[in-house]
């Protein structure tokens, strides 16, 4: 089956068996199923990998759907939303809606059951601010569970789907806590200097939304043209002290200072400064206005860019004596 089309970098590789699912009691008895005698493999945007080859395992395709609101207050709405829903889809929605607290997450590729696993993240806000628990089905067992929030682990685009539970679950279902009365969050980057550009006075939830698009729009790849799965690292946190003493060397190096003597530095800074921004070999490379991502110009191979990324890793650990960690799952 091939999955060119099921995944953000347009690899061009093939599952050799392939299912889709609709409905949670699809999956009742899965484990048992001859096909995934190789494991499986849970696909819902395939926008967060990078496939190096043909895929053994049984790739389920979740494509549960359906936004149901489970309660509201006079502050609060909960909304109750199936993993196969595609996560832009639910931004505009709440948007249209009035709901607010998603807003700075638009545009964001993939679908709504990939967002607690690496907590994605934009513009000063992460999905752990508004996922209120989620639903998974555990392989193994059977047995369907809700985890709370807090249960999920979330960190800088982490949670326990990641570690503990990685392919040993499919999250069927996100409950999202959104807030009638908007709290607007304009302070991350150019946000606010998009909105004054865009000749906004009043702020909406939909200005923002639209500002962030704007953004992404020209900073990023539009994965229907050119093959990308976002950042392709994770921007690495440092001890201050290791901060303060690059900082001391090249005195333009950004920084974001965390609780615990800890600094966050892009790694789109580390890897331009390494002159690897724009590289270009053959069809792939990192692309020419975002060093944090690496791109398939069209028909590249999945090691070629996996191998890139090392090199890169490599060198920004040579010059800045900074391990970087990749945000891309490799398969
Ligand atoms: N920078 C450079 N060169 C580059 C890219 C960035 O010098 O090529 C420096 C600049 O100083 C810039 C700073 O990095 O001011 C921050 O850049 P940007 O606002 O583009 O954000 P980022 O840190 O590179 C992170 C997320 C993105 C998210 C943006 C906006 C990670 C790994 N990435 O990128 O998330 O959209 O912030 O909030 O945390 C993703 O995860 O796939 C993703 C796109």
């Amino acid at each position: 089956y091939a999955l060119a089309g099921l995944n953000t970098f347009g690899m061009q590789v093939y599952a050799a068996r392939y299912a889709t699912f609709d409905r949670e009691e699809e999956l009742a008895g899965l484990q048992q199923e001859p096909a995934a005698a190789a494991g499986i493999l849970v696909l819902g945007g395939g926008s967060n990998m990078l496939f190096t080859g043909d895929v053994p395992q049984l790739v389920v395709h979740n494509r549960i759907k359906g936004i149901v609101k489970l309660r509201e207050d006079g502050q609060h709405v909960w909304l109750q939303v199936g993993a196969g829903e595609i996560w832009h889809e639910l931004v505009l929605y709440a948007v249209a809606a009035g709901y607010a607290g998603i807003e700075n997450l638009s545009l964001i590729p993939g679908t709504v059951g990939a967002a607690p696993i690496q907590n994605i993240g934009a513009y000063g806000v992460e999905a752990k601010d508004v996922i209120e628990a989620v639903r998974y089905y555990d392989i193994a067992s059977g047995a369907f569970t809700v985890l709370g929030n807090e249960d999920c682990r979330f960190a800088y685009r982490d949670s326990i789907f990641k570690r503990e539970l990685k392919n040993k679950v499919i999250i069927t279902a996100v409950t999202f806590r959104l807030n009638k009365i908007p709290v607007f969050n304009t302070s991350y980057g150019n946000i606010q200097q998009e909105l004054d550009a865009m000749g906004v006075t009043e702020l909406s939830i939909r200005a923002i939304s639209d500002a962030v698009i704007r953004i992404r729009s020209s900073k990023l790849p539009d994965p229907r043209e050119i093959g990308n799965a976002g950042s392709f690292f994770k921007n690495p946190e440092v001890d201050t002290d290791l901060y303060l003493a690059l900082k001391a060397q090249y005195p333009t190096i950004p920084g974001y200072a965390l609780p615990g003597h800890i600094t966050k530095i892009p790694a789109g800074w580390l890897i331009e400064q390494c002159g690897w921004k724009g590289y270009r070999k053959d069809n792939y490379g990192v692309h020419k206005l975002q060093a944090l991502v690496l791109v398939n110009y069209g028909g590249a191979s999945g090691q070629d860019i996996a191998d890139l990324s090392l090199t890169i890793m490599n060198s920004v650990a040579e010059r800045f004596g900074i391990q970087l960690e990749r945000e891309v799952q490799i398969i």
